[in-house]
């Protein structure tokens, strides 16, 4: 792929006296209606953003992430009526969700317009929208025309990014700009919402709970099922191992003594054969392991700092070139169960009870 001078620019001015630089702002907003590549934060991880509306645009996000052609960009927009100009139809629990959770990081999958190109929802009836609870990315959206695709802003298979040096990792001459505006809010992907259904179903696990959820529409909500090997999956992305670390990855729950122990027994023994080993665990802990590495992603129950924090310690973990991950199955409420989530899935589901 060919190389491009990537421009990165610190957003001055963000905090919430000051106004953002609207010259950086006009300027990156230009470039993706001229059909270019734009990396921006948003509260969740940062995007690679190109325009929603431009077949080519859209075709070129692909190929700067190296993500399958299968797999649908989310819309993002700054103002929640443009949704009826990229949805067919807009149901009621859109409204109420929108309103409770917009902007803010909640997905909604809605039955596609026309006017969305094919390789944005890759083929598919339905498109997915968002308008995102970052002022950078609500003031480039709107100078960029009000549609903006972007996945993850990382090279497929990699942690999404949580700050702008991850970006520059992976996307450095494969954009246009990148948007400085420092670590994210929250560092795990937004919450995805099916409402194309007569029961709304849950994708993803987010920031934004099924209980926030079921507490805003007054009903219950279904959850994706399991992966069948013979039907296609309801978010393309689920059917792709999102992130595999370079070492094998062991999710261990249980008690806090049975996990120590059973962790630091483990290492004992792959330490024999060779192996490099790391852990990842709360601030309770930490001290107590005996590996190579070891990392804190937060205190305690502290899901919030977990989430900030879990993206940022894989990729230490893989530059680390780490051959074996234990990481404690951390139980907390809310936003726990997308970093069950995630974890399970970097895990390619290999969790130890003990
Ligand atoms: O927080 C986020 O959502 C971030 C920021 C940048 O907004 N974006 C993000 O995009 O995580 P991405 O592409 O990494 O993940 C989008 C997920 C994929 O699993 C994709 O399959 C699913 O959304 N998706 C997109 N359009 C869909 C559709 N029409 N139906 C079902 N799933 C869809
Ligand atoms: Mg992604």
């Amino acid at each position: 792929m060919k190389t491009i001078a990537t421009k990165i620019y610190k957003i001055k001015g963000t905090t919430a006296s000051e106004a953002i630089d609207s010259e950086q702002i006009y300027t990156a907003g230009q470039i993706i209606r001229e059909g270019g590549l734009v990396a921006f934060p948003t509260e969740t991880v940062y995007g690679l953003g190109g325009n929603a509306l431009d077949a080519t645009a859209a075709k070129r996000i692909f190929a700067a992430k190296g993500r399958p052609e299968d797999n649908p960009l989310i819309v993002h927009l700054y103002r929640s009526e443009d949704a009826a100009l990229v949805a067919k139809e807009i149901p009621p629990i859109f409204h109420l969700l929108a309103e409770n959770f917009w902007p803010g990081p909640l997905t909604m999958i809605l039955p596609a317009a026309d006017a969305v190109p094919r390789s944005t929802t890759a083929s598919l009836e339905t498109v997915a929208v968002r308008i995102p609870r970052q002022r950078t990315a609500l003031a480039l959206i709107e100078a960029a025309g009000g549609f903006v695709a972007a996945p993850s802003a990382n090279t497929s298979g990699r942690p999404s990014p949580t700050t702008a040096q991850h970006v520059i990792d992976d996307l450095e001459g494969r954009v246009e700009l990148i948007l400085d505006d420092g670590d994210v809010m929250i560092g795990l992907e937004s919450t995805i919402i099916d409402l194309t259904a007569s029961i709304p179903v849950l994708l993803r696990p987010g920031a934004i709970s099924e209980a926030d959820i079921t507490r805003a529409i007054g009903m219950d909500i279904s959850k994706a099922p399991p992966l069948a090997h013979d039907s296609p999956p309801l978010a393309p992305g689920m059917k792709y191992r999102h992130y595999a670390p370079h070492g094998q990855m062991i999710l261990v729950d249980g008690g806090e003594e049975a996990v120590v122990s059973y962790i630091n027994a483990q290492i004992a023994i792959y330490k024999k054969r060779g192996s490099r080993c790391a852990v990842i665990a709360d601030s309770d802990t930490y001290r107590r392991y005996h590996a190579d590495s070891v990392k804190c992603v937060g205190s305690h129950g502290d899901g919030e700092a977990i989430a900030r924090n879990l993206y940022r310690v894989l990729r230490e973990l893989d530059d680390e070139l780490t051959d074996v991950i234990f990481c404690e199955a951390f139980t907390v409420s809310g936003i726990g169960a997308a970093i069950t989530d995630r974890l399970y899935k970097a895990a390619s589901g290999r969790v130890i009870r003990v």
